[in-house]
C-alpha cells in the first residue's frame, strides 16, 4: 500500500482573536494486487473530523453537527465536484502509476548477477567482449595485454539499456593481428558498481561485510554464502560473490 503526500491546507478564521486551523488530507492509496486507486479526502477542524467526501456518490458527509450548513454549500459547487472526480480518478491514479515505475529503478533492486560472454562472428572478425544484466548503468570494461591494459585496436561500445530495466555493454578487439599462439595473453575485465563496491569492502578488513568474503583453498574463488531464502540469495553479497567468481581473472 502506498499513501499520498499530505496535502495540508491551512485556513485562518479569526473568529474572537482565536484562530481555527481547517487541515486536509487527500490521496489514494494502491492496492497492487487489483490495480485499484482507493480514494480518500477528509477535513478536520480544530483537531475534530469535521467533513470527508464520499467518492462513490461525490457529496461530501458531514462528520460534526457544525459542518452540516457547509456541506450543502460545498455540494452545490458543482465545478469543485468534476475537478476532485479528475484528481481521484485520473490524476492521482496517475502520479501513483509513475512514482510505482520509479520502484524498479531503485538502487535497492534485486537482480541476478550480470553475464559476461566473449562473442565472435566469423574467425576474422572482431571478439566482442559483452556484459549484460547489470544494474546501474556504470560499470567499466576493457580489454588487457599481460595484464595491461590497451586502447589499440579495441573499439567501445556504449552502455545500452534491456528491456527488463538492466544494462548491457561491449567492447570489440580486432584480432587479425593477433597470432593465435598470443591468445592466451589477452583478457577482458568487467567491473560493475557491484564488483567495485565488492573490491573496496575486500581490500577494507574493518569493514562488518569482510569477513563473508572467504577465499578457497584453490585461492580463486570465493566460498559461496549458504542461504535459505530467496531474498537473501539475491542479496549484496551473494550476488556480490557469484560476480568476483563468474568474471575472469577477478580481483
Ligand atoms: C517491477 O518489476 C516487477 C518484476 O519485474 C514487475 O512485476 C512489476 O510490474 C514492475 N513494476 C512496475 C510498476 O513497473
Ligand atoms: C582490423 O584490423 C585490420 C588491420 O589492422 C583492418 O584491416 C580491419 O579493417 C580491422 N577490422 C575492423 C572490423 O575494424
Amino acid at each position: 500500500m502506498f499513501s499520498c503526500p499530505v496535502d495540508l491546507i491551512l485556513l485562518f478564521v479569526r473568529e474572537l482573536y482565536c484562530v481555527h486551523v481547517l487541515p486536509s488530507i487527500q490521496g489514494c492509496e494502491w492496492n497492487k494486487n487489483t490495480g485499484e486507486c482507493v480514494g480518500f479526502y477528509q477535513y478536520g477542524y480544530d483537531g475534530e473530523d469535521f467533513m470527508s467526501l464520499d467518492l462513490k456518490k461525490l457529496t461530501w458527509i458531514a462528520l460534526t453537527p457544525q459542518a452540516v450548513s457547509i456541506k450543502q454549500i460545498w455540494d452545490a459547487d458543482k465545478d469543485r465536484i468534476k475537478r476532485n472526480e479528475l484528481y481521484f480518478t485520473e490524476i492521482y491514479p496517475d502520479w501513483l502509476k509513475k512514482y510505482l515505475s520509479y520502484e524498479n529503478s531503485s538502487l535497492l533492486r534485486d537482480t541476478d548477477p550480470p553475464s559476461v560472454s566473449l562473442l565472435q562472428k566469423t574467425p576474422s572478425s572482431p571478439v566482442s567482449c559483452h556484459a549484460t544484466g547489470f544494474y546501474p548503468d556504470r560499470a567499466s570494461m576493457f580489454w588487457r595485454k599481460d595484464g595491461e591494459e590497451i586502447h589499440e585496436d579495441v573499439d567501445h561500445g556504449e552502455i545500452l539499456p534491456n528491456h527488463d530495466g538492466t544494462f548491457q555493454m561491449r567492447v570489440d578487439l580486432n584480432i587479425s593481428s593477433v597470432k593465435p599462439e598470443d591468445w592466451s595473453r589477452y583478457d577482458c575485465v568487467f567491473h560493475s558498481r557491484c564488483l567495485k563496491k565488492a573490491q573496496t569492502i575486500l581490500r577494507d578488513t574493518t569493514h562488518p561485510g569482510h569477513s563473508l568474503f572467504e577465499l578457497l583453498p584453490s585461492g580463486r574463488r570465493f566460498r559461496s554464502i549458504k542461504t535459505r531464502t530467496d531474498r537473501f540469495k539475491k542479496s549484496f553479497y551473494p550476488v556480490a560473490i557469484t560476480t568476483l567468481n563468474t568474471i575472469k581473472n577477478g580481483p
